[in-house]
């Protein structure tokens, strides 16, 4: 029997705006992804730019960093913040309207700011490279996400804030934050600008920017997916409300402080650079708690994870989640970073993070969300479970064969002869990352062919559910 309550809901969300959302983010997936394989491959084969600047090593690796952060991680987050904040207070999203010009207007400055990219409009400064119109754009759209976000909130029906939106709201707020500081410079011409600060202090800023947005959104964010589609997925309540509440505050304070671990033996004051190492290690318990308490929500709903690939993805993303969160606060003790830095070690933590928690988690979150938000069965549930295994072996390949280039690129560099000098060149260690190169390019290819296919299963879906929507039983059927 339909629950007449589950209809109504249906009809007083604001969910189209979730379901563009969630295929943008789709769509961005797709398209960062594939830049990724192909400056992967030119890694490998350097010809492949083909000298045309366009499709050159710089300018592409931005582009995909980009896409996959703004485009996929972000359309994913503000799409996952409107469903569950209005699930969570029982309204309707604050403003419409205001939320589809976030949607839109965000998708727009994506494609612009990429293309500028591509043609070599650049501020160098990593995660902040797009150029000041875009900055401003961008500033407009947050805060406006932000309206829509909060103005939910205010209008509740019910007295608590759940967990999500306490992550949610962070990203917020937190990001509007170190985007407006961070991106402070003096345009000289439409597509060129100077940052207001120099030497130090603009590193210190920017690493203070790089190191929070890592936090508040590709962590803290993605934590407040967690918090909802969990127990949603896993249908548990989350094991522990309190420490989930405690971790994130530990969570907030701390990832704060840790930025200066980004500038290990740089000229920045050192007291500075051990309060890195210090918050990065004490940004351990905060990560490990959330960790722990979504393991142990679903730790009475082991045998669903035999059969529901939803769930399977948001598992595996918590454990690749444990995983980088460990990795980091190694990374950042200095005896270990004088290896790490400047490798592909560093390549390979960003990615255990990307792809196992970030890419995973999502998938997880959009398996148990399109069926939803079309009202149609998932076409293909081992469609899904191949893709689960894809995505595994695609974030593993990824991540060993980046800890292999990445360790012995620190070792042989800092490897010297009986008169003190560089025992290996720099073109000879290059030389020999060739097979890690390759065996990355093979994994990136198995993880973007399993996006692929996630794709065309969420087509068919659709498809499937405009085949059905005259049949009333089976639209009623997925909404049970
Ligand atoms: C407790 C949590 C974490 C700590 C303490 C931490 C620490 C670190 C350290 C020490 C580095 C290397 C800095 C360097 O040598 O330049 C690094 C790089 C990085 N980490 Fe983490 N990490 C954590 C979790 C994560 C997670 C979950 C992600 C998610 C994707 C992530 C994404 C990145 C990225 C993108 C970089 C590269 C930044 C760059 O462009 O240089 N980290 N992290
Ligand atoms: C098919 C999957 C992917 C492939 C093949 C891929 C490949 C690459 C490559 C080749 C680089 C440049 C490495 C270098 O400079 O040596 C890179 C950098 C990066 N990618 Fe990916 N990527 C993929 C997916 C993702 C996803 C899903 C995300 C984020 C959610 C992501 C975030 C990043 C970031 C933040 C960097 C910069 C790291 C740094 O500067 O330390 N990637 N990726």
């Amino acid at each position: 029997m339909v629950d007449p309550a589950k209809i109504l809901s249906v009809e007083i969300y604001s969910d189209r705006i979730v379901t563009t959302l969630v295929m943008f983010s789709i769509f961005w997936a797709i398209v960062g992804m594939l830049a990724g394989v192909y400056v992967a491959a030119e890694l490998v084969w350097p010809a492949l730019n083909f000298d045309n600047p366009w499709i050159s090593f710089g300018r592409l690796r931005t582009f995909h960093t980009n896409v996959v952060v703004f485009g996929f991680a972000v359309s994913a987050l503000m799409g996952t913040a409107y469903y569950s904040v209005q699930r969570t207070c029982h309204v309707r999203l604050f403003a419409p309207n205001l939320a589809w010009f976030t949607c839109w207007a965000w998708q727009i400055a994506i494609l612009l700011g990429g293309l500028s990219l591509l043609a070599g409009f650049n501020t160098s400064k990593e995660y902040a490279e797009l150029e000041w119109p875009f900055d401003i754009a961008i500033t407009i759209v947050w805060v406006c996400f932000g309206i829509v976000f909060f103005g939910t909130i205010a209008k509740r029906r019910i007295r608590e804030i759940y967990i999500s939106n306490w992550f949610y709201g962070a990203l917020i707020i937190v990001i509007a934050m170190l985007h407006i500081v961070n991106n402070l410079a003096l345009p000289v011409t439409l597509t060129k600008s100077y940052s207001l600060y120099a030497g130090a202090q603009d590193a210190i800023v920017q690493w203070w920017y790089g190191h929070n947005a890592v936090g508040f959104l590709l962590t803290g964010g993605f934590l407040g997916m967690m918090y909802y589609f969990l127990p949603k997925q896993a249908e548990r309540p989350i094991w522990s409300y309190r420490l989930s509440i405690v971790a994130f505050w530990a969570f907030a304070y701390s990832y704060i402080w840790a930025g200066p671990h980004h500038l290990h033996f740089n000229a920045i004051p050192e007291w500075v650079q051990n309060l890195g190492v210090v918050m990065s290690l004490i940004l351990l318990a905060p990560s490990w708690a959330s960790m722990v308490n979504g393991i142990m929500t679903v730790s009475t709903a082991w045998e669903k994870l035999r059969t529901d690939p939803a769930l399977k993805f948001i598992v595996l993303a918590l454990a690749f989640y444990g995983l980088a969160t460990f990795e980091g606060p190694m990374m950042a003790i200095k005896s270990v970073n004088v290896i790490s830095h400047f490798t592909d070690w560093t390549i390979g933590h960003v990615h255990s993070g990307a792809l196992g928690w970030n890419a995973l988690i999502t998938f997880g979150t959009f398996y148990f969300l399109v069926p939803r938000l079309v009202g149609a069965k998932l076409y293909s549930v081992r469609l899904a479970n191949i893709h689960f295994w894809m995505a595994l072996m695609g974030t593993i390949l990824y991540v060993v064969a980046m800890w292999g280039a990445g360790v012995s690129q620190g070792v042989l560099w800092l490897s010297l002869d009986e008169i003190g000098e560089l025992r290996y060149s720099f073109t000879d260690i290059m030389a020999a990352m060739n097979p890690y190169y390759l065996l990355r390019f093979v994994a990136g290819l198995i993880f973007l062919l399993g996006a692929l296919l996630m794709g065309f299963n969420f087509s068919m879906t659709i498809i499937g559910r405009r085949t059905i929507a005259v049949r009333p039983p089976l639209v009623t059927e997925a909404l049970a």
